[in-house]
């Protein structure tokens, strides 16, 4: 296929490595000179690098580099048979840019969105022929994370988004379908593993090291909350975590944490500035967790409920089916098991019970349970039969 895509920065750079990997033809447009020239010399790196390690031959890295051709004219898209959007996370502007493909391109010229955060229906709007239009969400680096969520618009024929799973798994990565709520599968589901964890930071219960202790010692996650803010930038997470609580009409279940805004507004981003919730100067001493069993084991089981909790929420509104619910975090972002999986090994009516019990001390809509879990409960049920 003759793939167009818009921006080369990160995310345009990384799928333009994946398609002319398995073979399309790419077209890469950015609006600005520069990114183009440092997606070119990126793309070379990563695939003179791999051809160093072998990984594929010096003729293969040559061929699936003469496969990219970096563009300044939008014109030149006139022959793609998709086109993907992965510029800057502005609705105007992808409204704006979508609206001017379509005098571009073919009636028959699939247009996709990589939008993390905006509505696909919104962007879809702009179009004359909305049908047409979806979300096709790659993670980052595009090439290595093998999840990417697809995301029918309201308006999009379903032969499309059948054309996209198909696209994306015969590129040996995983599609997921979800539907076009804030977040869509793994943004809206990760949301506690940050907010309760901050939660538990904010009143006091545990610090920083002795939670991510927990999540990753017991919990088996690869990464600690903590950490893994301090990696992706207080700022960017901050932010992502006010728009899914301004788009979830302000439900008190996504409610940012005041520390985290602090964070971002003092400057303690994280890796990327040398300090965050850890010390990354040099010679700044790591510090040790609480290592107390009947503490760490609250902790873990404090976030996993809140997970357990929103996987199954998104189940019960139909974001998804259970499978992708649970493919989605295990190849999105790495989780160590299915949520819903998980919520049978814990046994529904133990996470029940923990939730009514935080429930009952704060008296927070937060901590509600999920209909469908009651009701799972009260039929003996579990989410997967075995
Ligand atoms: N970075 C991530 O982890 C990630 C993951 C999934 C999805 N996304 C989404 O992908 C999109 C791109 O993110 P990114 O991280 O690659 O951003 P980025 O800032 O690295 O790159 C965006 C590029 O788009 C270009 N651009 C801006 N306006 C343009 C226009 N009108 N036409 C053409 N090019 C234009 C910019 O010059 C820039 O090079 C956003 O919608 C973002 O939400 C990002």
């Amino acid at each position: 296929m003759q793939i167009g895509i818009l921006g080369a920065g990160s995310m345009g750079t990384g799928i333009a490595q994946l398609a002319a990997f398995n073979g399309h033809k790419v077209l890469l447009y950015d609006t600005s000179d520069k990114a183009l020239v440092k997606s070119r010399d990126s793309l070379l790196k990563i695939l003179n690098r791999m051809a160093e390690k072998g990984k594929i031959s010096d003729a293969d890295s040559k061929s699936i580099f003469g496969r990219i051709q970096f563009i300044e004219d939008k014109q030149s898209f006139v022959d793609s048979e998709m086109v993907i959007e992965a510029i800057i996370e502005k609705l105007e502007v992808k409204k704006a840019v979508f609206k001017e493909m379509e005098t571009i391109v073919s009636d028959e010229c699939i247009l996709a969105t990589n939008t993390s955060s905006l509505s696909v229906s919104a962007i879809a709007s702009a179009c004359q022929k909305p049908e047409r239009v979806l979300g096709i969400h790659f993670f980052n680096p595009p090439f290595l994370m093998k999840l990417v969520e697809i995301i029918p618009a309201l308006q999009t024929d379903e032969k499309i988004a059948e054309k996209a799973v198909k696209w994306v798994s015969d590129m040996g990565h995983l599609p997921v379908v979800a539907k076009d709520t804030p977040g869509f599968i793994v943004n809206r589901i990760a949301r506690p593993f940050y907010g309760e964890s901050l939660r538990i930071l904010d009143e006091g219960i545990a610090d920083a090291v002795t939670i991510d202790w927990a999540m990753t010692d017991i919990g088996g996650f690869k990464m600690g909350p903590f950490t893994l803010m301090d990696f992706i930038g207080n700022d960017v997470n901050y932010t992502v975590t006010e728009t899914v609580f301004k788009a979830f009409f302000y439900d008190p279940r996504y409610k940012p944490s005041f520390t985290q805004q602090r964070m971002a507004m003092a400057g303690y981003l994280g890796r990327k500035s040398g300090r965050g919730y850890y010390d990354y100067r040099e010679g700044a001493e790591k510090p040790k967790p609480n290592d107390d069993p009947e503490l760490i084991n609250y902790i873990f089981e404090r976030v996993l409920v809140m997970l357990i909790n929103e996987a199954a929420d998104a189940l019960y509104y139909q974001v998804a089916t259970r499978d992708d619910i649970d493919t989605a975090m295990k190849y999105g972002v790495n989780y160590p098991k299915g949520l819903l999986k998980w919520a049978d090994e814990f046994g529904i009516p133990e996470v029940i019970e923990f939730l009514e019990d935080l429930y009952e001390l704060y008296r927070e809509d937060r901590y509600r349970c999920s209909p469908l879990l009651r009701q799972m409960a009260y039929e003996n049920n579990s989410f997967y039969e075995d």
